[in-house]
């Protein structure tokens, strides 16, 4: 399976920070937002990336990030010119996704918590239908909405709605089969003017192909999209840092724990992060027993 992280957007909730730098290359707490998105979708299966940027930064990303290789990883990346919306991912990634099945992540999106890496394998080794995330949430309106019945079944997905028939919101992790850009393709702009996710999931829906899995109270999903959803992500991951002495979303770590990189590999990208606190710890990584090291 192949992964979209889309990280463009004006991201005018963070203005004045992100007047000249899109929010997906700044910090939470000890490493740039895009690590996030990259390393759950890391821990998916995906090796194969495509980073959808605004046309000012493509070169920015690629200056962070590179062709992956140094992480046993391939990326490439796109230019989205315009913020037309989320499902505008699969028309702009259509040569990228080619046919194959792919997982959108947004580049604003945090996944942690335990077993995540189970729940999230399972769909990415589907190649039918859709799967997607729901989530249970104080403030559903801002989000795609999901409706059960009382056995668990959707009965339907709304975007954005004013009066949300639940809490549970639809969170940025998404998995497609190879349908999804020809479902794009015939999608008409909203009401905002957007080619909306949510639409893309109701076709699935629609035709019995989506599969809503829900995430439980041990997992936690952040966005970062404002002041003090940023502010939080970094606290967050800074409490659960220096509790554990473990590292969320460290693209290295998890390279190396999946084998895509060996120990060599590893100590070399540690001496590229100078004398921190980082590099200790990617050293570290070589001397300790892998299995204190579940993620
Ligand atoms: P949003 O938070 O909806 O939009 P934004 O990031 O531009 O922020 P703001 O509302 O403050 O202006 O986007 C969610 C994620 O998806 C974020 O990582 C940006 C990305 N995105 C795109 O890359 N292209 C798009 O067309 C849209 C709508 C979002």
């Amino acid at each position: 399976m192949k992964g979209i992280i889309l990280a463009g957007g004006h991201s005018t909730r963070l203005y004045p920070v992100t007047r000249s730098i899109s929010k997906q290359l700044l910090g939470v707490y000890d490493k740039p937002m895009v690590y996030y998105p990259l390393t759950t979708l890391m821990m998916a299966g995906v090796t194969e990336f495509l980073i959808i940027t605004r046309p000012d930064e493509s070169e920015l990303f690629k200056r962070l990030l590179g062709d992956g290789s140094h992480w046993g990883l391939s990326i490439v990346y796109a230019i989205q010119d315009q913020p037309r919306g989320l499902a505008d991912a699969f028309i702009v990634g259509e040569k990228f996704v080619d046919g194959d099945p792919v997982a959108l992540i947004l580049g604003d999106n945090i996944f942690y918590g335990e077993g995540l890496r189970q729940i999230i394998r399972q769909p990415s080794e589907q190649a039918d239908g859709a799967c997607v995330f729901a989530y249970y949430v104080n403030d559903p309106e801002r989000y795609g909405v999901v409706d059960f019945d009382t056995d668990g079944r959707v009965l339907n997905l709304e975007e954005k709605p004013k009066v949300p028939k639940s809490s549970y919101a639809v969170t940025g992790l998404y998995f497609y089969d190879s349908q999804v850009c020809d479902i794009v393709k015939d999608l008409e702009p909203s009401a905002r003017g957007e080619l909306e996710i949510t639409s893309v999931n109701n076709v699935y829906l629609d035709a019995g192909q989506l599969r809503v899995e829900v995430f439980g109270r041990g997992i936690a999903w952040l966005d970062t999209g404002t002041h003090k959803a940023l502010l939080d992500a970094s606290n967050f991951v800074a409490t659960i840092e220096h509790r554990q002495g473990l590292k969320i979303a460290c693209p290295e770590e998890i390279a190396y724990r999946l084998g895509l990189i060996d120990e060599e590999q590893l100590l070399h990208l540690a001496h590229a992060m100078a004398a921190t606190e980082y590099a200790e710890y990617l050293t570290r990584l070589v001397q300790q027993e892998r299995r204190y090291l579940s993620f």
